[in-house]
């Protein structure tokens, strides 16, 4: 059976629209919005304004390149949360317009659970690796960081989440600081690939079980900036690539250290991560060589699939279409949507 899906993202400031059939991606399209960029981070309203402009030409491009007219789609799938409120409203309004035109099946999707079953999107001549169940993700963007055990589509569990900031969010606080544009995250995965990552040291957090802590990392981050500006004040431009590159090494030993455990403790070997974060460079380098030690097979995506982009919501649509999971026209979008995980 052939099931056409039309997956729509709007929760933060990309407003993106893919077609799947079945689990294969026949096109993606995504329009991200520079208007935040003088602003250093991302604008709720503006952003809001951005998808409204974008969503149409987004979705009929995206239909024109998957060669898909309206009436072949067989379910609409749409992030309903987590996210910015606004940004949300559009994306779910849009769907559920698109659904009462043309009679077409809603499907709501966790943002989250897009990331974690973006590892289940196959391309047109090529079936990518996808991993068995039960598999650990970590799941790294810029509002989350989680490790997840994900028994199927449908049942995950958090197993550790971050008790302050997200991974990425401390690394774009901490490249705000250092005067480098919005979003920090990939800036630093540039700029750290030229410095020293033994050049500083910052505080690892303490924290029980498997969860995370960024907070206290972030803090040791600005006095060091502080402490050393007050001496020089040529500092962090003097120093640029190696703080960089001893914040991301900082960064990705939490990470990774509480996902060693994890899997440990857990007894599970298929290792995936996902989210934005997971296209940094030190972080995917590091994963594949953990799991070379520790004989994980890993799940490292394609950048495309990466940050946020409406094929990971389309292949999530497409496993709840399946089970008959369908939502109705009240399904109003959440801005905290975590408790559905
Ligand atoms: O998943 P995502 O696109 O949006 C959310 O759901 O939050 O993740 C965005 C986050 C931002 O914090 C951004 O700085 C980070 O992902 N990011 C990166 C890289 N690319 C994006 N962080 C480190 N290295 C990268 N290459
Ligand atoms: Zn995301």
């Amino acid at each position: 059976m052939e099931i056409t899906i039309l997956g729509i993202e709007s929760s933060c400031d990309d407003t993106s629209a893919a077609v799947l059939r079945n689990t294969t991606l026949l096109s993606s399209v995504i329009a991200s919005q520079a208007v935040h960029e003088k602003y250093g981070g991302v604008i709720p309203e503006l952003a809001s304004r951005a998808h409204q402009q974008n969503i149409v030409p987004t979705i009929d491009t995206a239909l024109k390149e998957a060669g898909v007219t309206p009436d072949k789609i067989d379910a609409i799938a749409f992030t309903r949360g987590p996210g910015l409120l606004g940004s949300l409203l559009v994306g779910t309004s849009f769907a559920k317009g698109l659904s009462i035109a043309r009679n077409i099946p809603l499907v709501e999707v966790n943002h989250l659970h897009g990331h974690i079953l973006s590892h289940f999107v196959d391309l047109p001549d090529q079936t990518l690796a996808h991993p068995d169940f039960p598999f650990l993700c970590l799941l790294v963007s810029g509002g989350h960081t989680q490790i997840v055990k994900v028994c199927s589509p449908f049942d995950m569990q958090i197993v550790g989440t971050t008790i302050d900031d997200a991974a990425g969010e401390a690394l774009d606080k901490c490249a705000k600081v250092m005067g480098l544009p919005y979003p920090g995250g990939p800036v630093i995965d540039r700029l750290a690939k030229e410095g020293n990552p033994d050049a500083f040291r910052f505080a690892k957090p303490h924290v029980e079980g498997f969860d995370y802590s960024f907070s206290g990392l972030k803090t040791s981050f600005l006095y060091t900036l502080r402490d050393a500006m007050a001496e020089n004040p040529d500092f962090i431009e003097q120093n640029k690539c190696d703080l960089c590159a001893s914040l991301l090494h900082t960064v990705v030993d939490i990470l990774v250290d509480k996902l060693i455990r994890a899997a440990r403790e857990y007894g599970i070997k298929d290792i995936a991560i996902g989210g934005g974060v997971s296209a940094n460079s030190v972080l995917r380098n590091r994963i594949a060589a953990e799991g070379a030690k520790r004989g994980w097979r890993t799940f490292i995506p394609q950048l495309r699939f990466t940050t946020d982009n409406a094929a990971m919501i389309a292949v999530a649509g497409y496993y709840k279409y399946l089970q008959g999971n369908l939502s109705t026209l009240d399904a109003a979008p959440i801005a905290r949507y975590e408790d559905l995980l």
